[in-house]
């Protein structure tokens, strides 16, 4: 057997050579960190649930023509993806007052904000992912106006389309984080939607109880992580029914492979 070469290793994904140029392969692990990884742990069972909700999210902003680097999921905890050059950039949409937000200007978590605000963290682990403004992203050329421009365009029809989908299964989608890359042809980049979209990056409530269903449950000792985050597949139409868990069913199919 051959081993794959591995590019990189971030908290929670592995990304792996692709079988072809311009491809990877995006392998969801189980850790989970907090706190810019002060805090460390493992929800058994979250890469595969993450790999199944991504990959859904991905499939239908594809759908309404937002360019993601998502190709197809491979098996349980792998999709293969277009290797994108990642812009330094985590963008925050923010529905809801919680979180850093809340945090910083004093708000009571839970106040629906008057309106949508997109915040700016320059992705450097050394400097614990810093607030920055699109002045910073100029100045030290992390993007172009350009870019910056379809970051922020996209950014909104995904949380448009985010906010519908979860209301649809009456979840409320507080806040989130996207990442964005880019991709050439020939002389030409153009910017396309990276990373996962999950209860990992996400701050999912439900609009009835407001119980959290993310991975807030995990930062804030709440127990019921993977509870959380089946929780969210299951609404999705991701699990079966009759089926308990994703994880139930790789269990069974190792069983019978035994
Ligand atoms: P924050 O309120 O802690 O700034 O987080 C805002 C949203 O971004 C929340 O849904 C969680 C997500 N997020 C990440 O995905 N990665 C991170 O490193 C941080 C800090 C937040």
């Amino acid at each position: 057997m051959t081993r794959r070469r591995q590019i990189y290793e971030g908290k929670a994904k592995i990304l792996y050579e692709g079988p072809e140029p311009g491809t990877l392969i995006q392998y969801f692990k189980d850790d989970a960190t907090a706190f810019n990884a002060q805090k460390k742990g493992t929800i058994s069972g979250k890469g595969v649930l993450n790999n199944r909700i991504s990959e859904h999210v991905f499939t239908l902003l594809g759908n309404i023509g937002v360019p993601t680097h998502f190709i197809r999921r491979l098996n349980m905890r792998e999709q293969l993806i277009r290797q994108v050059e990642i812009v330094p950039i985590e963008v925050v949409i923010r529905n809801v007052a919680a979180g850093s937000l809340a945090k910083r200007l004093g708000l009571e978590e839970g106040l629906q904000l008057p309106r949508t605000i997109i915040e700016y963290y320059y992705k450097d682990d050394a400097l614990g992912d810093p607030l920055v403004s699109e002045e910073h992203i100029a100045c030290f050329g992390w993007a172009s106006q350009e870019e910056m421009h379809d970051i922020a365009d996209m950014a909104i029809r995904v949380n448009d389309f985010m906010s519908g989908l979860f209301a649809g299964v009456n979840v409320r989608l507080v806040d989130f984080k996207l990442e964005f890359g880019r991709v050439y042809d020939n002389d030409y980049s153009r910017i396309i939607l990276a990373d996962e979209i999950s209860p990992d990056g996400c701050r999912l409530w439900d609009m009835t109880t407001n119980e959290k269903l993310d991975k807030d449950r995990f930062r804030q000792d709440l127990g019921g992580e993977v509870e959380a985050y089946q929780e969210i597949a299951r609404r999705l139409g991701l699990l079966p029914e009759g089926e308990n868990t994703v994880l139930d069913m790789a269990e069974h199919r190792k069983n019978r492979g035994k």
